[in-house]
C-alpha cells in the first residue's frame, strides 16, 4: 500500500535471537507481520542462568537462520524492507554486538536507515502491536529478568522517565533465584507459576519488600523475599519437615504480585493518570496479571497486558520502537552506531 512503510526488528540483547516485521500505515497504526525468535535458553539451563560467552554464540548461528524465518513468515523479501530497528542495549554486551553487527551489515548492504533502540522502551512498545496506541501519558510496569521498573510513558519515541526501579534484585531474577531453591527448573518463571496454581498463597507470610512507610514509594527489593524464602525451606530441611512446594511458590508469587500491582497502582493514582501497561518475561505471570486485573478493576484502571509472547523477548517489540521512530520522523542512527549494556530507559535511541 502507498505510505506504508516495512521496519525490521532485530534483538539480541540476552539469549534470545529475535527478528520482527511491522507494517507502519501512513496513519501511523502498526500491524505485526512476522515475530521469529530463537531461544539459547536450554544451553544455559543446566548452569541456572544466561551464561554471555554461550549467549553471543548462539546468535551468531541464530541470526540469519531466523531472519530467513521472519521474511518468509511476512511474505517479505529484504528488498521490501525500509528501516532497520535492532537493540543497541540494555544487555549483555557480547550478545548486543552480534545484533547491532548484523544490524549494520543489513543496513549497509541495503542501503536503508538503522536505528539503535532501547530494549526496555521495546517491552512497552510490545503492547502497541496487541492493543494499538498508548494513551499519553501512562504508566508501565516493566518486569523481566534483568529489570523492574516503573515508568511514566509520554512518548515511546522518546519521553519515557523512570519513576521506581528494583534496589538489588529484577522480579524475573527473584523467580530464577527460588526455583533453584525448590529444585526446579531454569529459567524459574513458568514453574514456579504451574505450581503455584495448586498452592495457597497465604499459607506463609513471605515479607513485602520496600512497603514500610518511610520506605521509597515506588522503588523494588526482591533480594529479602529471596532469602526468607530459602531460610524458611531450609529449616523446615532441619527440622525434618516436609517442603509443602506448591504452598511455598503460591506464597512466593503472592508477595511479588502484591507487591508489583500495589506499587504501580499507587504511582498512577498519584500521577492521576488511568492506565497501566504491564510489559517484560514477568508479565506472563498468571498471579500477576490476575491481581493487578482485579485491582485495576477496583481503581477504575484500565490493564493493557500483551500476550506472553509478546512479553518475553522479542524481535518485534525492536520493530514496533523502529516503527514509533521513524513515524515522528527521528533521525537514524550512524553506521557507527555503538551499543550500550548499561543504556537508561530515559534514551529510547542511540544515535
Ligand atoms: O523479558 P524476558 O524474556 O528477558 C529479559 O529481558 O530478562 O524475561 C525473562 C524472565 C525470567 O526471569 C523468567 O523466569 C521470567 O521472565 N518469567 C516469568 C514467567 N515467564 C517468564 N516469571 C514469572 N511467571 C512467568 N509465567
Ligand atoms: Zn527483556
Amino acid at each position: 500500500m502507498t505510505g506504508d512503510r516495512i521496519v525490521l526488528g532485530i534483538e539480541s540483547s540476552c539469549d534470545e535471537t529475535g527478528v520482527g516485521i511491522v507494517r507502519l500505515g501512513a496513519d501511523g497504526t502498526i500491524e505485526l507481520l512476522a515475530d521469529e525468535v530463537a531461544s539459547s535458553v536450554e544451553q544455559h539451563a543446566r548452569f541456572g542462568g544466561v551464561v554471555p560467552e554461550v549467549a553471543s554464540r548462539a546468535h551468531l548461528e541464530a541470526m540469519i537462520p531466523t531472519m530467513s524465518r521472519a521474511l518468509e513468515k511476512s511474505g517479505m523479501t529484504l528488498d521490501d524492507v525500509d528501516s532497520i530497528a535492532v537493540t543497541a542495549g540494555p544487555g549483555l554486551a557480547g550478545a548486543l554486538l552480534v545484533g547491532v553487527s548484523a544490524a549494520k551489515a543489513y543496513a549497509a548492504a541495503l542501503d536503508k536507515p538503522l536505528y539503535g533502540v532501547n530494549h526496555l522502551a521495546g517491552h512497552v512498545a510490545a503492547d502497541t502491536l496487541e492493543h494499538g496506541p498508548l494513551p499519553s501519558p501512562c504508566v508501565a510496569l516493566l518486569v523481566s529478568g534483568g529489570h523492574s521498573q516503573l515508568l511514566l510513558v509520554e512518548d515511546l519515541a522518546g519521553k519515557i522517565t523512570e519513576i521506581g526501579s528494583t534496589i538489588d534484585d529484577a522480579a524475573g531474577e527473584a523467580y530464577d533465584k527460588v526455583a533453584r531453591v525448590l529444585d526446579l527448573p531454569y529459567p524459574g518463571g513458568p514453574p514456579i507459576d504451574k505450581l503455584a496454581k495448586t498452592g495457597n498463597g497465604c499459607a506463609i507470610a513471605f515479607p513485602r519488600g520496600l512497603t514500610g512507610p518511610r520506605d521509597a514509594k515506588y522503588d523494588f527489593s526482591f533480594s529479602g523475599l529471596k532469602t526468607a524464602v530459602a531460610r524458611w525451606v531450609e529449616n523446615r530441611e532441619r527440622d525434618g519437615l516436609e517442603i509443602p512446594l506448591a504452598d511455598v511458590a503460591a506464597s512466593f508469587q503472592e508477595a511479588v504480585a502484591d507487591v508489583l500491582t500495589g506499587k504501580a497502582i499507587r504511582a498512577i493514582k498519584d500521577l492521576g493518570l488511568d492506565t497501566l501497561v504491564i510489559s517484560g518475561g514477568v508479565a506472563a505471570n498468571s498471579r500477576l496479571s490476575g491481581l493487578a486485573a482485579e485491582r485495576c478493576a477496583a481503581a477504575g484502571i484500565t490493564l493493557r497486558v500483551p500476550r506472553p509472547r509478546l512479553c518475553t523477548d522479542n524481535g518485534a517489540m525492536i520493530a514496533a520502537v523502529g516503527a514509533h521512530l521513524v513515524a515522528a520522523g527521528a533521525e537514524p542512527s550512524g553506521l557507527d552506531l555503538a551499543t550500550d549494556p548499561g543504556l537508561p530507559v530515559s534514551q529510547v535511541q542511540i544515535l
